[in-house]
């Protein structure tokens, strides 16, 4: 029997921990919140996939691939499209109930889809129901297990990953285990035949971002510390439409899907005139244009006018976005409401093979956490979730073949030390003056310049000492690490492709048009080695 380690809670770590444990495994799930608090919980745009007569695999490889702008894995594309239908069916049986008419169940169109193919449930509500059904899933087996007096799944909440536990052994580097800092403040070693990392994205790394604030991109920093690989970490995409209001609630695409316009602050339509799909131009391509006519009218943000939905649409189909216009004082339904770009996933991450497998043996990352090359520059609308069901359940039937080599990344390097260790001298870094940096240096458009004072500024900071530090200070650690991860690749990256835009590199260029794998420069020597009796104790 395998002792899994599944860390977080959203729908690839949930549907790892139940795969796990429906296979035989003994699974320990941790996660750094209550075990509903994760990003998939605020997912409002749905699930794709091919499920409909009109609509086929190779259609929704072809979307994937074109949005991805050049960067894609085939292979990992062909997997996610060919698999996802197949996922979805598994949510419905572990009680995902998905909007239905009297025709079945009904489906959405969102840019760049040349089909109608997104599934939603509660409306604008998808995540939340999903997560609440996996949830449920998960607590059902671990009061199963208890009750027949077994720990073949045990969940521990406010529990976070510190950093992983590698061991040097004959021949190839194994993560182990990992370090977790329990909700009494101490941290305990657990160890592990594998662990999952399922800890999702990094939109915490940005002023303006759709995501809750624990995501923090504690694996992707993690990973990075202990020596696995990560690729395409400067592609982060950008949504067009977060209400431009404290908190940048997200406003789903899908409401630009059924037929509401982008306005300039004077009230006229733009996205015409620039892409010949408007307003259902590529997720990039709206981004860069709001934030350029954002620039034109002095940083106001710009409208999007869904009053043409009529109340009754907008209120059954979008709940979300209707209460969130409701707490800011808007009524959507009568007036155009303020939108502007946020942070909205990350595209890049822990590098993985098609089965979820990192560079480092033991190790796998599934969901937002992972880099499988299935988003490549860009992702596609509605194929996050996708990607995370989907790759979770390939990475629990990949535990038996564990004793497989790890995957090899192409012209894998080992980047220089891009800044300096906590006991060095250093200016402690803030969170809110970090997010800022990012955002203007790091965000929807970028120069060489830029990047390169915010490289700089970057190394001059230092972190808490992650033996020592609290909760809050091990994220803000993490997104230090991530910080100059980002901006040390986007500087690498000399041209324009996806979600990456350059004003001194405007264009993409062919012999660009793949990923760049790269390692922490002290990977060759393990980190953090596993104790002599590692404990299996969390206190909860
Ligand atoms: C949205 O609803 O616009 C977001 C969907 C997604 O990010 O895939």
């Amino acid at each position: 029997m395998t002792r899994v380690l599944v860390v977080g809670s959203g729908l690839a770590g949930l549907i790892a921990a139940v795969r796990a444990t429906d296979a035989g495994h003994r699974v320990t799930l941790v996660t750094k919140a209550a075990l509903s608090d994760s990003n998939t919980r605020y997912a409002q745009g749905g699930i794709a996939a091919a499920l409909f007569p009109d609509d086929s695999t190779d259609a929704h490889i072809l979307d994937t691939l074109r949005a991805g702008a050049g960067l894609c894995d085939p292979a990992a594309v062909r997997v996610l499209c060919e698999e996802g239908p197949a996922r979805v069916r598994d949510l419905i049986r572990f009680g995902v109930d998905f909007d239905r008419d009297e025709s079945g169940i009904t489906r959405g169109l969102e840019a760049a889809h040349s089909r109608s193919r997104v599934l939603h449930a509660g409306g604008d509500a998808t995540g939340a129901a999903i997560e609440t059904a996996l949830v449920a899933t998960v607590q059902e087996r671990a009061k199963r297990a208890h009750a027949l007096g077994g720990d073949q799944i045990t969940i521990h909440e406010h529990t976070m990953l510190v950093d992983l536990i590698v061991t040097d052994g004959p021949g190839t580097v194994r993560v182990t285990g990992a370090m977790l800092l329990g909700p009494d403040g101490t941290q305990h070693a657990v160890a592990a035949d594998a662990v999952i990392l399922a800890t999702g994205g990094a939109g915490a790394l940005y002023r303006h971002t759709t995501n809750p604030a624990i995501a923090t991109g504690d694996g992707v920093a993690a990973a990075w510390r202990a020596g696995a690989a990560v690729a395409d970490v400067e592609f982060y995409q950008f949504h067009p439409t977060a209400l431009a209001v404290p908190g940048t609630p997200l406003v789903s695409e899908a409401v630009r899907g059924e037929g509401a316009v982008l306005l300039t602050s004077t009230g006229e339509r733009f996205m015409p005139a620039i892409h010949p799909d408007a307003e259902l131009a590529p997720r990039d391509i709206v981004a860069r244009s709001i934030a350029a006519q954002m620039k034109k009218q002095g940083g106001a943000p710009v409208l999007l006018d869904a009053t043409g939905l009529g109340r009754d649409l907008l209120e059954s189909r979008f709940p979300t976005i209707t209460a969130a216009c409701r707490a800011a004082g808007l009524d959507w339904a009568v007036q155009p409401i303020p939108v502007a770009p946020a942070a909205h996933y990350w595209m890049g991450g822990v590098a993985t093979d098609c089965w979820g497998r990192t560079s480092l043996a033991g190790l796998y990352a599934v969901g937002e956490v992972a880099r499988t090359g299935a988003h490549g520059a860009n992702r596609l609308a509605s194929n996050s979730l996708l990607e995370a069901a989907v790759f979770a359940d390939r990475a629990v039937r990949a535990l038996d073949a564990e004793e497989q080599r790890p995957p090899l990344f192409d012209d894998l390097e080992a980047v220089a030390e891009l800044g300096s260790d906590p006991d060095e001298a250093g200016t402690l870094v803030e969170r809110s003056t970090l997010q800022e940096l990012l955002w203007e240096a790091a965000g929807v458009h970028r120069s060489g310049s830029g990047l390169t004072r915010a490289a700089v500024t970057l190394a001059g900071w230092r972190a808490v000492d992650r033996a020592r530090a609290t909760v809050a200070e091990l994220e803000t650690g993490n997104l230090l690490d991530l910080g100059r991860l980002i901006v040390a690749a986007a500087l690498a990256r000399e041209e324009s492709r996806g979600a990456h835009h350059r004003a001194d590199f405007p264009d993409s260029r062919l012999e660009l048009a793949r990923p760049r794998f790269t390692r922490h420069p002290a990977s060759t020597r393990p980190l953090l080695t596993v104790p002599s009796q590692p404990s299996e104790a969390i206190a909860c």
